[in-house]
């Protein structure tokens, strides 16, 4: 098992300096109000969040920025099966608006890909903006046979692979396979048919 130290980066002059660390129950209120602000409150419609309906995230792979006791970026990652393959599937990402392009998002992508590593997962998708994404190293080569239980662009689907060949025959759907969460709200989808391409 791989603990995750608390990592303080310092940043420029005019940011904060912020710690990443596991997410805590604490976190909860204030990482769905940070999501809600970057995504809408109609976020539970969109087709990644089928992947992580009634889930509870893997192992270790709950992470939170926070700067000056304030819970400012997160970043979680959910056990799929991708087409048969085992994988990750990241997101959401978010930082906080007034906390963007001093590297906080970066660095959660760097601790949560380290940690995935360390883990000993193969391989990590989302579905996200492929410019942002291909700064570590996701592309769209080893995902285009894959698919997602909803609507989605299919140049969106990147995949990373942290060992070599992970990704080798993924195709076909890919699928929720992680833990039941202890406490999580009704899955949605009953709630309305139509589902939203998302990023994260
Ligand atoms: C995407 C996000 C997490 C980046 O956080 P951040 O802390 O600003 O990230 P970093 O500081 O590491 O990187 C900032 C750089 O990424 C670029 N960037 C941010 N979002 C981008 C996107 N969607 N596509 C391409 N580049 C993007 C910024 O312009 C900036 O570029 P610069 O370094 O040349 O100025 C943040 O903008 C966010 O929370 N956005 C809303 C939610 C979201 O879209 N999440 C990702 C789903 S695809």
């Amino acid at each position: 098992m791989t603990a995750l130290r608390k990592t303080t980066v310092a940043l420029t002059p005019k940011a904060a300096p912020f710690a990443i660390r596991a997410e805590r129950a604490s976190d909860v209120v204030a990482r769905n109000a940070l999501l809600d602000a970057c995504f809408g409150e109609n976020r539970h419609m969109r087709t990644c969040q089928r992947l992580r309906d009634g889930r509870a995230p893997a192992e270790g792979l709950a992470l939170s920025a926070v700067a000056r006791g304030k819970l400012v970026g997160t970043v979680r990652l959910w056990h799929v099966s991708a087409g048969g393959v085992p994988a990750l599937m990241l997101g959401p990402l978010a930082v906080d608006a007034e906390s963007r392009k001093f590297g906080l998002g970066a660095a959660l992508m760097e601790q949560a890909l380290m940690v995935a590593k360390l883990r000993g997962h193969g391989a990590v998708i989302l579905l996200g903006d492929a410019p942002y994404y291909a700064r570590f190293g996701f592309s769209g080569d080893k995902t285009a046979a894959l698919s997602l239980p909803g609507p989605f662009e299919r140049d969106r689907l990147l995949g990373l692979e942290l060992r070599d060949g992970a990704l080798d025959g993924a195709w076909g759907m890919i699928a929720a396979t992680g833990q039941a969460a202890r406490q999580s709200r009704p899955p949605l989808a009953t709630k309305a048919a139509k589902l939203t391409p998302c990023a994260a």
